[in-house]
C-alpha cells in the first residue's frame, strides 16, 4: 500500500510571516487521515516556521524546493543538503520544470541532487515531465524515461526512499491538466520503467502535478497509479488547499 501524499509547493511565495498565517490557519480545520500524508515545499527562508508549526502533526511534513549537491562552500546563493535538514526539512524536491527550463538544471545536476538528498537524509521528490513540444513529437515517455534514468545506479535502500513527481510542463501554472487517463498511463509507464532500475513499484509513490485544484484533484487520485498531487497555485490559499487534501478518493 502506498500512502496519498498531498504536497504543496509554495515555489516563491509565503516567508516566514505568510507561512506561520498560512499554516495557523490551515492547522484550525484539519483533521488528520489514515493513509494521508500532507507536505509543504517551502521557500527556504521558511522551512523552519513550517517545520515548528507541524511538529508533532506525524502526517505533515516540510521540504525544501532547491537544493544544492555540495555539503557547503563559496556557492553563493544556494542552500544545502545539511542546512535544510538543520532548518527541519525532511524532503527536497529535485529538477522541478522551473529550475530546469528558467535556471537549466541539467539531468547530471538531479542525479547529483537525488544523490546528495538521500546522503543527507532529506527524500527526494525527483520531478519529470515533457514539454507541448515534446509531447507533440511523441517524446512524452522518451522524455520522463531518460529524466528518471538519473535513479539508475541507486542502492534498494536508497531507492526505497525516492518519490517520483509527474509534471508535464504544459500543464503547469496554465490551468491545463493532463486527464486523469492520460496521467495514469505515464505513471504506468514510469513505474514499469524505474521497477527496472530497481526500486520497489509497489511502494514507490508517483504524484501528479501541473495545474491541479479542488474539483480536478479527486478524478486525479482516484487512479490507483497516481499516489498524490504536487500542487502550486491552489496550494497557497487555505481554503482550496483544504479542499484538495480532503478530496475523497473513491
Ligand atoms: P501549478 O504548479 O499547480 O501552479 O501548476 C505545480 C508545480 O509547479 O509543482
Amino acid at each position: 500500500m502506498r500512502p496519498l501524499i498531498f504536497a504543496g509547493n509554495w515555489k516563491m511565495h509565503l516567508g516566514p510571516q505568510g507561512a506561520r498565517e498560512f499554516l495557523t490557519t490551515f492547522l484550525e480545520s484539519y483533521t488528520p487521515t489514515a493513509g494521508r500524508e500532507v507536505w509543504f515545499f517551502a521557500p527556504a527562508v521558511s522551512i523552519a516556521t513550517v517545520a515548528a508549526l507541524v511538529k508533532g502533526h506525524a502526517a505533515l511534513r516540510a521540504g525544501i524546493q532547491h537544493i544544492h549537491w555540495e555539503a557547503k562552500g563559496a556557492f553563493t546563493g544556494e542552500t544545502s543538503v545539511p542546512m535544510a535538514v538543520e532548518a527541519g526539512a525532511t524532503a527536497a524536491l529535485v529538477g522541478h520544470s522551473e529550475r530546469r527550463h528558467l535556471f537549466g538544471e541539467t539531468d547530471r545536476d538531479t542525479g547529483l541532487k537525488v544523490r546528495a538528498a538521500l546522503a543527507g537524509g532529506l527524500r527526494p521528490v525527483l520531478c519529470v515531465g515533457e514539454t507541448l513540444e515534446e509531447r507533440e513529437r511523441g517524446d512524452t515517455l522518451a522524455v520522463v524515461r531518460r529524466q528518471a534514468d538519473v535513479l539508475s545506479g541507486l542502492a534498494p535502500d536508497e531507492l526505497a526512499r525516492v518519490l517520483i513527481a509527474y509534471e508535464p510542463v504544459w500543464a503547469i501554472g496554465t490551468g491545463r491538466n493532463a486527464s486523469p487517463a492520460d496521467a495514469a498511463e505515464v505513471h504506468g509507464a514510469i513505474r514499469q520503467h524505474v521497477g527496472g532500475l530497481g526500486a520497489p513499484v509497489d511502494t514507490m509513490p508517483i504524484l501528479y502535478g501541473g495545474s491541479v485544484k479542488p474539483d480536478s484533484a479527486a478524478a486525479l487520485v482516484a487512479e490507483s497509479e497516481i499516489d498524490g498531487v504536487l500542487v502550486g497555485g491552489a496550494s497557497l490559499d487555505p481554503t482550496s488547499w483544504q479542499a484538495i487534501v480532503s478530496v475523497r478518493r473513491d
